[in-house]
């Protein structure tokens, strides 16, 4: 594991992630994503963009899409309702050796880097965990570890992305950092000829008329404002494929039991 020595305390430092995400159609959120981390003079800062959106609609592709695209390692930090504020930061950890040691988060591993941060589904998080990270969304930009009383800068090509689930916040986040999370960026759900696509990146190997099958579902649940997700689509494609190869049936057959089995019977409503 990588090391680093910051006012003579030793940090290890977590990895990098690299994952096979690639973000197909709506090609202008991609754009304002990074617009939004744009630096267009010395003056200038980056924004702190937030993805909001249902689950299932793309948010983490999306940013891992776009912090690819600045040619940056990649770190994701997944947030939940037990991130506590030093978890975001620095973390003392017991050595091989019995001895105190310090690990820096992937935040603070991507804040030395210059690396990007996807703090994922940020919406989770306690108030105190977000107070945490109060200076480093405005143009303070660094950290303080209470634990090794480090204050750390953030590295000037270091960039964050938060993404929020519209609908199952465990905490409100307080004002004064929503008006740090800006600009934010809403993802739809797809029209059907992107969703289309979008299920062929994820099942190249799926005939077209099964993907054809779920896109038009999937719609139909979308029309009704269902909260079925492309992932659900992607479950459901798959999840036939696999039956149809088990037991030699037909489609026809098994694509709505897939659909009942992935989403319960209530989804059968939205089958022609
Ligand atoms: N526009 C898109 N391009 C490529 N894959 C997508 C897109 N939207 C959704 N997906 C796929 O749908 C699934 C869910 O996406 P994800 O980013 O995890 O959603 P969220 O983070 O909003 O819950 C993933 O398998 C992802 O690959
Ligand atoms: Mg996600």
């Amino acid at each position: 594991m990588e090391q680093t020595t910051i006012d003579g305390i030793s940090l290890s430092l977590a990895g990098p992630v690299s994952l096979s995400l690639k973000w197909v159609g709506q090609d202008e959120l991609l754009q304002q994503l990074l617009a939004a981390w744009m630096v267009i003079d010395d003056r200038d800062i980056p924004f702190n963009p937030r993805l909001i959106g249902k689950p299932g609609v793309g948010k983490t592709t999306l940013a891992y899409a776009a912090a690819r695209r600045l040619g940056r390692p990649v770190y994701l930090f997944q947030a939940t309702m037990d991130t506590r504020p030093e978890d975001l930061i620095i973390t003392p950890v017991i050595g091989p050796d019995g001895k105190i040691q310090y690990a820096a988060s992937s935040l603070v591993s991507a804040m030395l880097k210059g690396g990007v941060l996807i703090l994922d589904e940020g919406n989770r998080m306690s108030e105190k965990a977000w107070a945490s990270l109060a200076p480093l969304l405005d143009d303070r930009r660094y950290v303080e570890s209470i634990i090794t009383g480090l204050r750390v800068p953030a590295h000037r090509d270091f960039r964050i992305v938060v993404t929020m689930n519209e609908d199952s916040s465990t905490f409100e986040v307080p004002e004064y950092i929503h008006s740090r999370l800006q600009p934010q960026i809403f993802i739809d759900f797809p029209e059907a000829d992107e969703e289309l696509m979008i299920l062929k990146e994820n099942l190249p190997f799926a005939p077209t008329r099964i993907l054809k099958y779920v896109v038009d579902f999937l719609q139909r649940a979308h029309a009704a404002d269902e909260l079925y997700s492309v992932r659900d689509g992607i479950n459901i494609a798959r999840y036939a494929l696999k039956m149809m190869a088990a037991t030699g049936k037909d489609a026809a057959e098994l694509l709505p039991l897939s659909v009942e089995r992935v989403l319960g019977d209530e989804a059968l409503r939205y089958l022609t």
